[in-house]
């Protein structure tokens, strides 16, 4: 089904394709898969020319696409194996998309040009397909952050150009493939200069043969993995090894020898058993060493006075070990020296070194039995160090919304990430280190002429963790352009060719949810719309204002699609319905009723807050109205109950509504589904009137009456208008006649059979009390004072009469007003009622029925 799919759409597009000129049929075939199975794909990624038009992230080379480069994009669905037609590619960075799910297709190996595959914090899961071993030309391999599992492919070992293997954070388990006979393994690697692959869940023993003396690894990352046995002694042959983590495993010891690595700068074998393993001896060679992690490895004996003369020597962490004696810095401690960590260890006295000044922490050792708060390195000081970015000489403002303040003092919204120092080289408490890095930062972006105006940093001591975030420049924020290209430098200098003053850098972008929200626009959409009060989303903000569409926040569904609550960052609810495909209407159709939507303003009227229209979607706000509809009120689902009074109001509230739209609105609007769903109510409940779906204007109609396909709903439907289909504001004033039955009887419009507006008028009896109504009334009403109910009854009586007899919403509303002031109503009381009683919790506000819009689903 898969490839039947693939053929059809390579078929599709190479008849697109006859038209299209230079651009390469393949390459156009291939990004047409991918397009059709992506969803938030960049905006201008139309026509048939992706070199020519410059569809964003897509570069080419000699009308051959040569690059996709696609990070922080919001991408989501699968890669198609159609991207094997790209046979010129040579960059594919699809980083920091974790909507991207599914396997690696094998046809991947077929991009024998590829020398950067980066899939950094994507979704992808499944084995890593073995033909990846194919890319010969292969030298960034970044698959970091997803769920693969399965082992790590052999053939890896054939990527004789790789550089930079990252495969850090997946479910890869197994042993460390190495080479026999003809199978390839990671020992060939000799150019590789990384082997991040922690987090992962391999086993078995690292196998002696990975590591040789050709070999020019810098990084041999293999923490949080179950590795056992002892660590190889081949290890000592990697001369060039600068980071060494194999922290959080099951190794065993002894230790191997590691003299003559003199460029070994970091290392961490925490959490591992070396059990009854001296302070290696050789450890005071390590000419460059900074830094030393062995928490909880097992390591017994005393510490040499020569380790601490170690030039660069900066941290040593070796707490919960059995390190003993007394421990002695020696006259000529290395300066660098800031920290020495020897928490629960069995040290029975410190003898400070002259030069000696750096922190020094020896709780839970016998030198520090009663002496808490006497020794200073007997109590644990909390450090409080802090940095954030300071303002570059301006004065800060105060933002709105989702908005911050630059370090240029002006508000954006800013692409934002954690940047994480795995093997810090440097005093995490000097500030003057993360300046530097902001300074790096910026030139970096400026070199690749990125919009970037400032970034700051914020880092808190207790976290390894920076923020870190980047403000766009001259505009409020990035668009996809502009984070497509940082992604790709931020991966690029944080992962592959990472400075070394900072050490490894890793950066977990937050999705950017900012785009500019735009209008899809092509010539049968037409321009965007010129709306008054009415604002235009992008889709993904709308995302985060309803935690992604989640269920959670559905507050009702239909034909038409799904109504969920979102929150605005000012705080402010709204309804946000998002049409399903399939129940879309035209551009332009969608625009006019847009423009439609955002004439209207009237208390008695649901207002529209914005809309959403691109990436395919059809999206309108509005505002969220507390109580739901006045049918849950009458049939007692919603649990709030409404006296005679209130239900006056709010007939008095509907009318109001639908007079405005008769009346005021300029061109008058006929709603054309007036019916209970379609009232609600407000927290005071104060009725409104929603859902123009099917509403049309009278702008374009001759004889003031517009021909069309008839829509409503039945029971509420103006029979004159079913059998003529013209439609007049006197189809509304049926409508609402069967709604102010229906606000009397709390019964639908027909029910069991039975219409009500004839039930009434056969039952009704002027010459008696209530018209002897008795029988049809609202249980919930009857029994109080009825007051005015006959006029009202009346009132209902004409409004369903024929077309030419039926009052205006004018009239409608003046003789609801004179009831009320029969009922007792006076002006100017308070119009939250007092005399409302609530039970019980509410449903869904809006229901099925009131989705029916934009005229889709005729009368059931
Ligand atoms: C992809 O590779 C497979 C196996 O190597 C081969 O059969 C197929 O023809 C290749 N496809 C293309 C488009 O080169
Ligand atoms: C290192 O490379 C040399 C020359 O390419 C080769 O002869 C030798 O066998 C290699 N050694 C190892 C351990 O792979
Ligand atoms: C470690 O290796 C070096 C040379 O490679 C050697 O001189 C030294 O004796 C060895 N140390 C131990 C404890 O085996
Ligand atoms: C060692 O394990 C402990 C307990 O699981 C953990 O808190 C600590 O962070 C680990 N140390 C390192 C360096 O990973
Ligand atoms: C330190 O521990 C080692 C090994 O357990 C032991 O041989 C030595 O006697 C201890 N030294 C002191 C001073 O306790
Ligand atoms: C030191 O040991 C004590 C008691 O066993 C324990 O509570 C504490 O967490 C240990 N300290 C560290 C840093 O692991
Ligand atoms: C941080 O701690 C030092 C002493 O440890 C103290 O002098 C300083 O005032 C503290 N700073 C803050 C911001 O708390
Ligand atoms: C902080 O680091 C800089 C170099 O990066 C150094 O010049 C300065 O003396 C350091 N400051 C402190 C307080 O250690
Ligand atoms: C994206 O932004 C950059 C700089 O802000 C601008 O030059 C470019 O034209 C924009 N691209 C699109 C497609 O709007
Ligand atoms: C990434 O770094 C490599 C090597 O320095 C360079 O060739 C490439 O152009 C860089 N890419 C970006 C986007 O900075
Ligand atoms: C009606 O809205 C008000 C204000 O939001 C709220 O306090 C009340 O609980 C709502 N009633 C029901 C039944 O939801």
């Amino acid at each position: 089904m898969g490839s039947r799919i693939q053929i059809c759409l390579l078929v599709i597009s190479f008849q697109i394709l006859l038209v299209a000129t230079q651009m390469n049929n393949l390459d156009f075939a291939a990004l047409n898969a991918l397009k059709e199975i992506w969803k938030n794909i960049p905006l201008n990624w139309v026509g048939s020319d992706p070199c020519g038009n410059s569809w964003e992230g897509i570069h080419c080379t000699n009308s051959r696409v040569t690059s996709i480069t696609l990070a922080s994009m919001g991408l989501t669905g699968q890669l198609s194996g159609d991207i094997q037609w790209l046979s010129e590619l040579q960059t594919l960075d699809l980083s920091y998309n974790n909507g991207l799910t599914g396997s690696l297709p094998r046809s991947i190996g077929n991009l024998t040009k590829l020398s950067n595959l980066m899939l950094a914090s994507c979704g992808f899961s499944g084995p890593i397909p073995e033909t990846i071993g194919s890319l010969q030309q292969l030298s960034v391999l970044s698959l970091s952050s997803n769920s693969f599992s399965g082992p790590i492919p052999p053939s890896i070992g054939n990527l004789f150009n790789l550089y930079w293997l990252d495969l850090t954070g997946n479910k890869l388990s197994g042993t460390i493939p190495v080479s026999s006979g003809s199978t390839p393994g990671l020992d060939k690697l000799v150019k590789a200069k990384h082997f991040h692959c922690g987090s992962n869940q391999l086993s078995g023993e690292i196998p002696s043969q990975l590591f040789n003396s050709n070999m020019s690894l810098i990084h041999v990352i293999f923490n949080d993995n179950q590795l056992s046995g002892k660590i190889p002694s081949t290890l000592g042959l990697v001369q060039t090894l600068e980071i060494l983590f194999l922290s959080n495993n099951q190794l065993t010891g002894p230790l191997p020898n590691l003299t003559g690595l003199n460029s070994l700068n970091y290392v961490d074998l925490s959490n591992n058993t070396f059990d009854k393993s001296d302070f290696p001896p050789w450890v005071e060679t390590l000419q460059s060493l900074g830094t030393l992690v062995m928490e909880n490895t097992g390591l017994q004996g005393q510490i040499p006075v020569a380790f601490f003369n170690l030039p660069l020597l900066m941290r040593v962490v070796l707490r919960n070990n059995r390190l003993n004696g007394t421990l002695d810095t020696g006259p000529s401690c290395s300066d660098q020296l800031q920290l020495i960590d020897l928490q629960n260890n069995s040290i029975i006295d410190f003898v400070p070194g002259m030069r000696f000044k750096s922190e020094l922490i020896l709780v839970g050792n016998p030198v520090c039995e009663g002496k808490q708060g006497i020794k200073p390195y007997c109590s644990i000081q909390q450090s409080n160090f802090s940095y954030s970015t300071q303002p570059n000489n301006c004065v800060p403002v105060t933002c709105k919304s989702d908005q911050i303040c630059s370090p240029s003092c002006r508000c954006a919204l800013p692409y934002m990430g954690s940047l994480i120092l795995a093997a810090p080289a440097f005093d995490q408490e000097n500030s003057s280190i993360y300046m530097s890095l902001e300074n790096y930062l910026m030139s970096s972006f400026r070199s690749h002429q990125l919009p970037v105006d400032s970034v700051s940093l914020s880092k808190n001591s207790y976290s390894p963790v920076l923020r870190l975030k980047m403000f766009p420049y001259g505009v409020d924020r990035f668009n996809r352009t502009g984070i497509s290209g940082i992604g790709l430098v931020l991966h690029n200098l944080t992962t592959p060719y990472s400075d070394k003053t900072f050490g490894p850098l890793s950066f977990i972008a937050d999705q950017y949810v900012y785009f500019a929200a735009s209008w899809d626009s092509n010539k049968s959409n037409g321009g965007v719309p010129q709306l008054k009060g009415a604002r235009c989303f992008s889709f993904e903000e709308l995302k985060k204002y309803t935690n992604t569409f989640s269920e959670a926040n559905c507050i009702g569904s239909g034909g038409y699609g799904k109504v969920y609550r979102g929150t605005l960052p000012t705080g402010q609810l709204v309804a946000i319905k998002r049409a399903k495909q399939g129940s879309m209407q035209g551009g332009l159709e969608f625009k006019s009723e847009l423009e439609l939507l955002s004439r209207v303003h009237h208390k008695n009227v649901v207002s529209l807050v914005g809309y959403c229209f691109e990436q395919g979607e059809q999206v309108l706000v509005y505002e969220y109205i507390a109580n739901g509809t006045l049918k849950d009120s009458l049939s007692g689902k919603s649990g709030i109950r409404l006296d005679w009074m209130k239900r006056l109001q709010i007939a008095l509230g509907a009318a109001s509504g639908l007079q405005y739209l008769h009346e005021l609105a300029n061109p008058p609007i006929i709603h054309r589904d007036i019916k209970s769903n379609n009232i609600l109510l407000d927290e005071y409940l104060n009725a409104k009137v929603s859902d123009f779906g099917l509403s049309k204007s009278l702008l374009y109609s001759e004889n003031c009456h517009i021909t069309t396909q008839v829509k409503g709903t039945m029971g509420y439907l103006d029979p004159e208008y079913c059998m003529t289909q013209q439609l007049t504001e006197k189809s509304d004033v049926y409508a609402f006649g069967v709604l102010m039955i229906e606000l009397i009887t709390a019964k639908q419009p027909i029910e069991k059979g039975k219409y009500i507006v004839r039930e009434v008028g056969q039952k009704m009896d002027k010459a008696k009390d209530l018209y002897d109504l008795h029988e049809i009334l609202d249980p919930n009403i009857l029994g109080t004072a009825l007051t005015g109910l006959e006029k009202f009854v009346d009132l209902a009586m004409r409004c369903v009469e024929e077309g030419a007899g039926r009052p205006t919403m004018g009239e409608v509303v003046k003789e609801i007003e004179n009831i009320m002031q029969i009922a007792g109503w006076k002006l100017n009381v308070d119009t939250v009622s007092t005399s409302v009683g609530f039970e019980g919790i509410s449903n869904h506000p809006y229901s099925e029925e009131s989705l029916i819009i934009y005229g889709r689903a005729l009368a059931r």
